[in-house]
């Protein structure tokens, strides 16, 4: 089952991330309380595509607990009140409310380095070159090229004149989620130096459909279930599939979009099919 699997990797990736966070500060606090609670999709991706390559886990789980603790810190920045201003995230009070705004700045930049600290850590991915390979493509998708690049179109799209074309909202959101789902996704090829070309393939669709879902969810979603605040998309005038093609035609092009993910790991045949589960339970999560 998907959700055993997922269970017992977050918890996995979790143990990893708690050794490597030492003191007893308000840094150190919080950034635990950045970590906690996720549904670690992303470590997960890291952790089943070095399986199908043959990578033991006890060496994946450095690059996998580096990703999520990427994709908190860009959480903790993204819930700022400059960013989208919330106050809710995994159902917790967001860092800069329980602590406060520098606080929320530092746990984030520290987050930051923690990632790369694990994605290089000697413990973890045993070759050389493939750990210093998977260490570029990280600062490549989440710099300015990738995650931050996606927030900035993010943010600028909230006042733009013109709402953004189809092309547009792809491109903003193949950065702001889609880069870090395709370090993920292809974390296992190269660890391997196998090629990451039909992993990047399921990433790019995985990722695109990821966000219309998470789109879909501020429409329709409650916040009992969600964790985060909902509705907020459209009052921000955030540009998604939902404001420019409407909740159903979003969702059916999720869905196509799964159905493309699924196609691009024909290579990996029956070992990938948990790949396959994973890319449907996106579009169907309620959180
Ligand atoms: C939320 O990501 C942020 C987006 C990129 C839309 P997730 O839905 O994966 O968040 P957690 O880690 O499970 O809380
Ligand atoms: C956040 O996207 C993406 C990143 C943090 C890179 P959203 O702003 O849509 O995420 P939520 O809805 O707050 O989780
Ligand atoms: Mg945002
Ligand atoms: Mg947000
Ligand atoms: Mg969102």
């Amino acid at each position: 089952m998907l959700q055993y699997a997922l269970a017992a990797d977050a918890a996995r990736i979790q143990t990893c991330l708690d050794t490597h966070i030492t003191g007893e500060t308000d840094l150190s606090a919080a950034m635990r309380h950045a970590l906690a609670g996720g549904k670690a999709l992303r470590g997960f991706l890291v952790m089943e595509t070095a399986r199908l390559h043959d990578i033991e886990a006890t060496h994946a789980v450095y690059p996998a607990a580096g990703i999520e603790a990427l994709h908190a810190y860009s959480l903790v920045h993204d819930d700022l009140p400059c960013m989208d201003d919330d106050d809710l995230r995994r159902g917790q009070p967001t860092v800069h409310i329980k602590w406060d705004e520098a606080t929320a700045v530092l746990v984030g930049d520290a987050l930051q380095s923690l990632a790369f600290e694990m994605v290089l850590h000697p413990d973890g991915v045993a070759d050389v070159a493939a750990r210093s390979e998977l260490g570029l493509r990280l600062a490549r998708a989440a710099g300015q090229q990738g995650m931050v690049l996606g927030q900035a179109l993010d943010i600028a799209a909230e006042t733009a004149d013109v709402p953004l074309n189809l092309e547009e909202i792809t491109t903003l959101q193949a950065g702001k989620t889609g880069a870090l789902f395709g370090w993920a996704a292809t974390a296992g090829a190269v660890m391997a130096n196998a090629d990451p070309v039909p992993l990047q393939n399921y990433a790019t669709a995985l990722g695109l459909a990821f966000q219309i879902q998470d789109d879909v969810i501020d429409e329709t979603g409650d916040v009992g279930t969600v964790g985060k605040a909902v509705g907020k998309d459209a009052a921000a005038g955030k540009a998604t599939f939902v404001s420019l093609l409407g909740l159903e035609e979003a969702k059916s092009r999720a869905s196509d979009l799964v159905e493309q993910a699924c196609d691009s790991l024909s290579l990996y045949g029956e070992t990938a099919e948990t790949l396959r589960h994973l890319a449907r339970f996106v579009i169907s999560r309620q959180a």
